[in-house]
């Protein structure tokens, strides 16, 4: 199977998960990219199970209301029951690099407010330990040049994503060579960065549970 039919199938299922566990009425978070793109796809069924949505995009949103369902302000709630969203990496503690598609600060907060967060991933996303995929930094246009230069010091090599502006307004940068051998640590010290507004390391707020597309069928990544 291709990567994207992977991805159908783990979103398929994840449906299953998040639907099949009662038959009540959830508030769900949102993520973004193309894995979620298939699994806001499979959810009309499941349109009026749904009290409300909150999204981590202006992308997912629009995808939610083509839907009609409901979207909401992540502040104008308290929390959501369960946050599904894909990721760029994901290793074996479930720590994950996310922002592929640039919208990882949003990702983030959703997750921060969800009871349970679900990532869903093809399997070539499964890695040993994060750092092969770029580490996306959001970072506010007039830091750009001080957070490279810190990243540098680092050992990182930030390279500006050309064209590119987050939902929020500012600018990605791109973190190449960067070895993660203490994701909780990194995320730290790539957010303490005066001028950073978010880094794509999920560490502090990784998933509870990791599901899998494989050529095999989808499973359950186990710590
Ligand atoms: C967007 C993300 C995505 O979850 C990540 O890039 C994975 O995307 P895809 O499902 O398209 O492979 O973090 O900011």
């Amino acid at each position: 199977m291709d990567q994207n039919e992977l991805k159908r199938l783990v979103a398929q299922k994840t449906v299953e998960v998040v639907f099949g566990a009662s038959d009540s009425h959830i508030h769900l978070g949102v993520g973004t990219g193309s894995t979620v793109d298939q699994f806001i796809e499979q959810l009309e069924p499941y349109r009026d199970r749904i009290e409300f949505a909150v999204s981590s995009s202006i992308r997912s949103s629009k995808l939610l209301q083509a839907l009609n369902i409901d979207v909401v302000d992540a502040n104008s709630i308290s929390g959501v029951a369960v946050y599904v969203d894909g990721a760029d990496e994901v290793d074996t503690s479930f720590a994950l690099t996310k922002g592929g598609g640039g919208a990882h600060t949003q990702e983030k907060i959703v997750a921060s407010i969800a009871d349970e967060f679900i990532c869903i991933v093809d399997e070539s996303k499964v890695v040993k330990n994060l750092g092969g995929f770029p580490i996306p930094v959001e970072v506010i246009q007039s830091a750009l040049a001080s957070v490279a230069r810190e990243i540098k010091g680092i050992g990182g090599k930030a390279i500006l994503r050309e064209g590119f502006k987050t939902d929020n307004g500012h600018s990605i940068l791109d973190v190449h060579d960067l070895l993660v051998d203490d994701p909780d640590q990194l995320e730290t010290t790539i957010n303490n960065l005066p001028g950073v507004v978010e880094v794509g390391i999920f560490a502090r707020h990784r998933p509870a549970r990791v599901l899998v597309g494989g050529n095999d069928g989808v499973y359950e990544l186990k710590k």
